[in-house]
């Protein structure tokens, strides 16, 4: 490489010093616009050329004699200025540095890389034997040097040409507009995408590929040309991902009168994936988990989460790419967005109640943890090193609520006027939080200014309640406090809306709900006309993303459980009689005496649940949902999981026992319905395995028996995982047989053996640490694939029984994963500290085991900046 003598490099680059912070508050924008792209792909599995050419302008008042062009693991082959070879260039970093005095200039960079030994998963990469890209966020600077950052929006085009018969199908955004053959067995494609968009949204793929093909007529009666493109032989489990591609286009334009822009949409996908999916403009991206499915091999959970992210990509069509986000602190403002609009889609698609809570029973699980420990952030974090550390349940799912108590505060109606003047303001540009915010105040016609709060402060807000009774009136004082998280020790009271009811203790019914807002610190609100003391109804719906403290009578909790008229608020009152049990017992402050009436209680209320006509399976199954061990053990300060998980099982066990009758006959019933995908049927499957969870903690002979028969029995995937599922935990012949035979059957599937991994890492099975450590040694697991590390590893990390081991065990495995991956896939790799950063949270001497494995992590001599980054956080 020559020494360029026009541009300097700093000096003393080689000692790597620890990974650079990037903070929000130092955003410039780019010194050139790039008004254009033109990509020349020269294909092969090894070594793929990339020539790339950039139309470069000057912005207005830029002196600069020079462009930074990002890179990572690159080296120029060829770089041309204005069509002429040039040497005015050298490299800071990974980075390109190329001298330019003018106001427009045209850069030709030519790069070498070889895909098969992509192992991050970010840039150009081979999976299977075809090629593909995934490149948010900052995977393009791997396939070419480019100013990678969303802000700089170009229109490409691109041409590719490689082997005809490794690579019969070529595809790129946008439309193809030629495509032709040449006499040494390659063939070639050009495709243009019309649509101004940065570099992340770039997608390309190649390879043997068969597509299911659709139309879909907009409401402006364009058609759309559809296209699923999987590998030959997965074609016949892709009706369902198109059909929720159809409902996903038609709902975008009911619900936000948003239309599709292109003639051309595209699906492709690829079994090596590092996230869910990839919303490419016009060529999506997608982990095989999250397109292929059918009765046999897909349980419904699966097709309702294909949906879902079917239409979470398609919806970023808008919120995403017609307006990206000005730099990647912005990420909730398309990622936060996007998830409302694929939950409100799906909430219209099923049943909304039981969408709701299992939202938020995602919320509770995993961002609520994320909230209250070391790597809590804001939704609009105000720095990072690594900025795929950053897609996480706060920005994603908090994101969504923020934005849903905008929703709930203003209405529905006033809420989509904000929504179309965002879209109308800002289309084509590169946006901020701040932006959004301002658009719903403005079309909503409301002051958000506290509200803005939501997206600076961490913290999951606690909310105290006290119901008092005052002559004729009831007075409900609410006080909230933000905790303290990192970086963030003072913080101020943020609106919080409720929806409430008040229930008459005489008639048992209410009059009306409504709204309430929390401004400041507390606020008392007073309803007349109460002779006596009513039963309150809080947080219906779940209306803000807010823990409750309330000091509540256990009767009043057995009322609302079996007669609230809101689902939500009956589903909690559920969950709040069972925590409050359990979290007492597990912190040894429930006096021996009060545990049968308290266990006597919670069967009430299920056996009510069991029997109640009004109610449909699909909610029934939530209602007989016990909170996680996750969630009991945050309502904690510390906790000792054996401790609850002990509390747990007995309580399961107690209840199993209770209502054994009940629940056999509710396994008959629903075991007599046919299978079908309506909501009846999948309500039948969803109860069937839940009797069964009760049945094997209270008679775990007579359960395996039953399971055993539902496992020979099932004609789908729901009824056999299910089965198995209580099988693995169990000690019984069955279960050795029956996972025998579930491999076998599926030894082809890698989608359902990654079940087959993860039933067994999940299970509640005493020696489920034994198991997980002999199926790292499976032939089939490998440390390449993330969905297979994911089905053993996180599986694993999210069994409290087993990963909290006393001995620490747990730990130890989960740091040995986290130095093996890192050098293969550090984005994958860092996603498994988190549940070791959560130390503070447990028991001393677990506290010390997890601890001292995050330093053995940190220890290690070489670090991607995405382990780097989370372990430092966890440990500071
Ligand atoms: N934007 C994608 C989504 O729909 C996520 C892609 C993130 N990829 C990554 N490597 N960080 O949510
Ligand atoms: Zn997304």
């Amino acid at each position: 490489m020559d020494a360029a003598r026009t541009v300097s490099a700093p000096e003393n680059a080689t000692k790597p010093a620890d990974p650079p912070i990037i903070r929000r508050e130092d955003y410039r924008p780019f010194d050139w616009a790039v008004p254009e792209v033109a990509l020349d792909f020269t294909l092969g599995l090894q070594a793929t050329q990339v020539r790339a050419r950039l139309s470069l302008r000057r912005n207005e008042g830029v002196t600069a004699d020079r462009i930074r062009l990002n890179g990572d693991g690159l080296t120029p082959v060829a770089v041309k200025v204005d069509g002429e070879a040039s040497n005015s260039w050298a490299m800071d970093g990974s980075d390109l540095i190329i001298a330019l005095n003018g106001d427009m200039h045209e850069v030709e960079i030519t790069t070498a890389i070889n895909p098969a030994a992509n192992s991050q998963l970010m840039g150009l990469y081979a999976s299977n034997g075809m090629l593909c890209t995934q490149c948010e966020a900052e995977g393009f600077r791997r396939i070419t040097f480019f100013p990678d950052r969303p802000d700089v929006l170009s229109t490409y085009r691109v041409h590719m040409s490689g082997d005809k018969t490794q690579f019969p199908v070529l595809l790129s955004n946008g439309n193809c507009t030629a495509k032709g053959e040449a006499a040494d067995g390659t063939h070639w494609a050009e495709w243009h995408d019309p649509w101004p968009k940065p570099a992340y949204l770039f997608a390309l793929v190649a390879g043997e590929l068969v597509a299911r093909h659709d139309q879909f007529t907009t409401m402006n009666d364009r058609v759309v040309d559809l296209g699923i493109w999987v590998r030959p032989g997965d074609l016949d489990r892709t009706e369902h991902a198109m059909e929720s591609l159809k409902r996903s286009m038609k709902w975008d334009e009911d619900a936000f009168g948003r239309e599709y822009d292109l003639d051309l949409f595209n699906i492709v996908a690829v079994s090596d994936f590092n996230m869910g999916a990839m919303e490419n403009k016009g060529l999506n991206v997608f982990n095989t988990k999250y397109v292929l499915a059918d009765a046999e091999t897909a349980t419904d959970g699966d097709y309702d989460a294909i949906e879902g992210v079917i239409g979470h990509e398609y919806f970023h069509n808008w919120s995403g790419n017609r307006i990206t986000c000005r730099d990647w602190f912005q990420l909730s403002l398309k990622e936060g967005f996007t998830v409302l609009r694929d939950q409100l889609f799906s909430q219209d698609m099923g049943s909304e109640p039981v969408k709701r809570i299992e939202d938020v029973r995602v919320l509770r699980s995993a961002q609520f943890p994320e909230d209250s420990g070391p790597l809590a952030h804001p939704i609009r974090p105000d720095a990072y090193r690594e900025i795929s550390n950053f897609y996480t349940a706060t920005v994603y799912n908090k994101g969504a609520e923020v934005i849903r108590m905008m929703r709930s505060i203003v209405g529905p109606e006033r809420f989509r006027a904000g929504c179309d003047l965002y879209f109308e303001r800002h289309d084509g540009e590169a946006a901020t939080c701040e932006d959004f915010v301002r658009a719903i105040e403005d079309g909503a016609k409301i002051d958000l200014t506290l509200f803005r709060r939501w997206y600076s402060q961490a913290g999951t807000p606690k909310v105290t309640v006290r119901l008092e009774q005052d002559g004729d009136a009831a007075v409900l004082h609410l006080a909230q406090q933000v905790p303290a998280t990192p970086g963030q020790p003072d913080k101020q009271p943020m609106p919080v809306p409720l929806r409430i009811a008040l229930f008459d203790r005489a008639s048992g019914t209410h009059a009306g709900e409504r709204l309430i807002v929390l401004e400041d610190g507390s606020a008392s609100f007073r309803f007349e006309g109460f002779a006596e003391r009513p039963i309150l109804s809080l947080n219906r719906g779940f209306t803000a993303p807010v823990s409750i403290d309330r000091d509540v009578a256990r009767e009043d909790l057995e009322f609302l459980a079996a007669h609230d008229d809101d689902p939500f608020a009956r589903y909690e009152a559920m969950q709040d009689l069972v925590v409050g049990h359990l979290t007492a017992a597990a912190d040894g402050r429930l006096a021996e005496g009060d545990r049968p009436g308290q266990r006597a209680a919670i069967g009430r209320a299920l056996g009510g649940v069991l029997a109640d006509a009004g109610l449909d399976d699909l909610m029934r199954g939530e209602l007989m949902i016990l909170p996680s061990q996750t969630y009991l053990a945050e309502q904690l300060a510390t906790s000792d999981p054996a401790a609850i998980h002990a509390e747990r099982e007995g309580l399961k066990a107690w209840l199993g026992h209770e209502l054994q009758d009940a629940l056999l006959a509710m396994h008959a019933r629903a075991s007599a319905v046919p299978f079908s995908l309506d909501a009846e049927a999948r309500g039948a499957r969803k109860v069937k395995t839940q009797a069964l969870v009760y049945l094997a903690a209270a008679a775990p002979d007579r359960a395996a028996e039953l399971a055993a028969e539902q496992y020979d029995s099932a004609d789908n995937m729901t009824d056999r995982q299910g089965a198995l599922m209580v099988l693995t935990g169990l000690e019984s012949p069955h279960r050795t047989h029956k996972l025998i035979d579930f491999y076998n059957r599926y030894r082809d599937n890698p989608l359902v053996i990654d079940k087959w991994f993860a039933l067994q890492a999940q299970s509640l099975h005493p020696q489920a640490i034994e198991h997980v450590k002999a199926l790292a040694l499976h032939p089939d697991f490998t440390l390449r694939n993330p969905n297979r590390v994911r089905s053993l590893y996180m599986a694993f990390a999210a069994n409290p029984h087993a990963f909290h081991k006393p001995d620490g065990e747990g730990y130890r495995l989960i740091a040995d994963l986290i130095l093996a991956l890192d050098p293969i896939n550090p984005q994958t790799a860092a996603r498994f500290v988190p549940p070791l950063g959560r130390w503070r949270r447990f028991d001393a001497a677990r506290a010390a085991l997890m601890r001292g494995e995050l330093e053995r992590v940190a220890a290690a001599e070489k670090l991607s900046r995405d382990t780097f980054e989370q372990v430092e956080r966890s440990l500071g």
